[in-house]
């Protein structure tokens, strides 16, 4: 089998390759990444002369440079995304521009080669917020109801998949995951932001008041999904994928890896917090355990220890990461109000 993955170069697309690649070694990966700020070749560098693994850099949003890659493809596994929240808070365009136009320039390219396969990775947060104590979930039927920038875009992408399939017969499929944490995750997001924070001597900045809550799904359990699903998910289908944690808060979790790092909770500050701030995510993965056989097997304490574990050994990597256009994002992000 022939995968173009889009985004490949970023947190998940890099994790689900590295995986691809140790347990379906016959196939052939096409990585097509822009190399945006979040993209990193260095992640995958254990595999760069592998024979079956190819790199080709381009934007998803230019039709001839995706024409280029798509022909001979069987799937697609769409990763692309400019993914981080706070940045489409300070400037929605470029969210746009990849999550929708990009999204619908790789559709139309998949029709024209009559790909076997598109599957697109989407996001819990296209549902919008729950409430604290909230008996529900999210699952397959609930309204999408966006809030942030990012959220909005990715939704628009859903819905332009979705309508691909029923409009053109495109054989999509769609998983809509929760907050992933593991090793190669930017740290502009909360917990590799927290750990390579307190491992600076820095403190880590918590929005609000602390008690916004996320469901915690390590990215090889969310890899193991999109696995499942490409190998016996039902065409024109969407599955939801979330952890296995019950409603920790953050605040929770900033406690948890001040104690991995053996440092106080002085060195945890409360600052502004973020506009539209969703109060609450949690995911009912029922479906596609019911009807794919798939569930997360990484409880959240063991694999948050491992990650800080990855951080301290990596420090290369987010030193590096954490140079040049982060310290200036940094800056403008959490300036003192
Ligand atoms: P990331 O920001 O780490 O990586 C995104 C990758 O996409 C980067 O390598 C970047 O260079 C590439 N990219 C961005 N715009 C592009 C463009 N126009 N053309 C080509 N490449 C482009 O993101 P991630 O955390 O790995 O997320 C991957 C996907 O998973 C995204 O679609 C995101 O919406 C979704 N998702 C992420 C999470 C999470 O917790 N990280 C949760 C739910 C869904
Ligand atoms: P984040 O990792 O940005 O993911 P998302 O917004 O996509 O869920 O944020 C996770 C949670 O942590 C969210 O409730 C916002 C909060 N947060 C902070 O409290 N401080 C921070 O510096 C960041 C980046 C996030």
């Amino acid at each position: 089998m022939r995968l173009l993955v889009t985004g490949g170069a970023g947190f998940i697309g890099s994790n689900f390759i590295l995986y691809w690649v140790k347990n379906h070694p016959e196939d052939q990966i096409v990585n097509f990444d822009a190399l945006t700020y979040a993209g990193n070749l260095e992640n995958l560098s254990s595999i760069e002369n592998n024979p079956n693994y190819k790199f080709v850099k381009g934007n998803i949003v230019q039709s001839n440079e995706v024409d280029a890659v798509m022909a001979g493809v069987d799937t697609v596994v769409h990763f692309a995304a400019e993914s981080h929240v706070d940045r489409s808070i300070l400037g929605p365009q470029p969210f746009v521009l990849s999550n929708v136009l990009g999204t619908q320039v790789l559709l139309d390219v998949a029709r024209k080669y009559s790909v076997k396969k598109f599957h697109h990775i989407s996001t819990d947060e296209v549902f919008g917020e729950l409430e604290l104590g909230d008996p529900n979930k999210f699952n397959e039927r609930t309204n999408y109801n966006p809030r942030s920038p990012y959220a909005a875009s990715k939704a628009g992408s859903d819905h332009l998949v979705r309508s691909c399939f029923h409009t053109y017969n495109l054989p999509i499929t769609i998983t809509n995951c929760s907050n992933n944490f593991g090793p190669y995750q930017f740290p502009e997001k909360i917990i590799p932001l927290a750990i390579t924070n307190l491992l600076e001597g820095k403190k880590i900045p918590i929005y609000g008041d602390g008690l916004y809550v996320r469901d915690w799904l390590y990215v090889e359990d969310h890899v193991r999904a999109i696995e499942a699903v490409l190998e016996r998910g039902k065409v024109g289908e969407t599955y939801l994928v979330g952890g296995l944690t019950e409603d920790i808060p953050n605040i929770e979790v900033a406690r948890k890896i001040v104690r991995l790092l053996g440092k106080s909770d002085d060195d945890i500050e409360f600052v502004k917090d973020r506009p539209g701030h969703d109060r609450r995510y949690a995911v009912d993965w029922s479906k596609i355990k019911n009807d794919l056989g798939w569930e997360p097997q990484h409880d959240f304490d063991a694999w948050l220890e491992k990650t800080v574990e990855w951080y301290k050994k990596n420090q290369s990597w987010w030193r590096h990461v954490k140079g040049g256009e982060y310290q200036k994002y940094y800056e403008k992000q959490y300036q003192k109000s």
